[in-house]
């Protein structure tokens, strides 16, 4: 696939992976991204996940004409990415490893070598000269690893982004729910605790005008860049995507489900733009999280369980918390049959996230729903929605 005259696409695409970074659910597969730029001096960027090297190899030897690569160019060591890099260093024993010093301290761990003889230690703000191209790096730490480059070519105006604006998803998978769906969910499940870095990455990069983004994962960029910029400045500053309400639940016999979807009917009718409703014991816990940050607004339901909350609530309320969930506003439905505490607990798990506010109303239940529970629910949703 061309990028532009001199930078083709040589990424492969992963069909058979159930579980990416051992916890997400991969419904269309998953693609690693690399590329390779002809110049006279070839620069491959990154390799592949491990079980694809002779694929990956097929589709760069083809760009390659007979010629031998210059420099691979380590933008990030996770594995998904560098796995291949010990073989392809093999393969191409003249090839220079272009890396940041903290890729290289990875190297050593990974591979058992940090390559020492074929070190090209590049910092923020150096550039590699390929001839007619001339790459600037900028370091990006945590986004999503401390080690973590990117490269902007100047000549093409191609930013080669690491895990920055990549999606789940295969390229030859066809999603029909568009890029920002599954790249929400990528966002929020690795790279959003450090959002924080990515502003500083944005900051960095304001200045140079791109044409292209050449992403990790996920399909390459090259219209309509500032619909893509926007979202990963409002991601990045915990900002409100979308006007609405999430709520979040878990039921056990059904009452709280009942309580959740009386709720969904009352905020509709109060005149909530949308309402997003997730049963966290059944959807995909991943789905729930990018909604929780993409709507400012959010209701958790559920029941005291072992003088404590049920576990799938508790799983994504530490979730929440460990991503850094701030700016929101957030009420509380809670269930029990003797001794309720689950609101108190949710509350107190979230109680050190940034500028959060909790409602005044909260829905108590005692077993079943009761008039005055009906009561309740109205009055969250009006102070939801006013
Ligand atoms: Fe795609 Fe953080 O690796």
């Amino acid at each position: 696939m061309f990028i532009s005259n001199d930078i083709r696409y040589i990424g492969v695409n992963d069909h058979d992976i159930d579980l990416f970074e051992g916890q997400y659910y991969m419904p269309r597969g998953m693609a690693y991204n690399s590329y390779v730029i002809i110049d006279e001096k070839i620069a491959v960027t990154d390799t592949v996940a491990e079980n694809f090297y002779d694929e990956w190899l097929g589709n760069l030897k083809k760009e390659l004409n007979g010629r031998n690569p210059d420099y691979i160019i380590v933008h990030h060591m996770e594995p998904d990415h560098s796995a291949n890099l010990l073989k392809f260093s093999d393969d191409y024993p003249g090839c220079k490893i272009v890396a940041s010093k903290q890729a290289f301290n990875m190297m050593k761990n990974f591979f058992g070598t940090d390559f020492a003889d074929k070190q090209l230690v590049i910092n923020d703000g150096d550039e590699l000269s390929l001839g007619k191209h001339n790459l600037k790096f900028f370091s990006a730490p945590m986004v999503h690893w401390p080690e973590v480059m990117v490269s902007y070519d100047l000549a093409d105006k191609v930013l080669f982004s690491a895990d920055a604006f990549g999606k789940f998803g295969a390229l030859d998978i066809e999603d029909p729910e568009g890029w920002a769906c599954e790249a929400r969910r990528y966002y929020f499940g690795i790279v959003g605790k450090f959002g924080v870095q990515v502003q500083a990455l944005l900051k960095k990069l304001s200045d140079i005008e791109i044409n292209t983004i050449c992403p990790l994962h996920g399909p390459v960029l090259n219209e309509d860049l500032g619909y893509y910029l926007n979202l990963y400045n409002i991601w990045s500053s915990y900002g409100v995507e979308t006007d609405g309400v999430v709520i979040a639940y878990t039921s056990v016999y059904g009452n709280t489900e009942k309580a959740v979807q009386i709720l969904k009917e009352k905020l509709i009718e109060a005149g909530c733009p949308k309402v997003a409703v997730t049963d966290l014991a059944r959807d995909d816990m991943a789905e729930a999280v990018e909604d929780a940050f993409r709507y400012g607004k959010i209701v958790l339901a559920t029941t005291t369980y072992n003088g404590e909350i049920f576990p799938f609530m508790k799983q994504f309320i530490d979730t929440l918390t460990e991503h850094g969930f701030k700016n929101k506003t957030i009420g509380f439905i809670e269930n029990g049959t003797w001794n309720p505490v689950a609101a108190k607990r949710m509350r107190s798990m979230l109680e050190e996230c940034k500028n959060i506010t909790f409602t005044e109303n909260t829905v108590k239940i005692f077993s079943a729903l009761k008039d005055e529970n009906i009561e309740q629910i109205n009055n969250l949703a009006k102070e939801l929605v006013k």
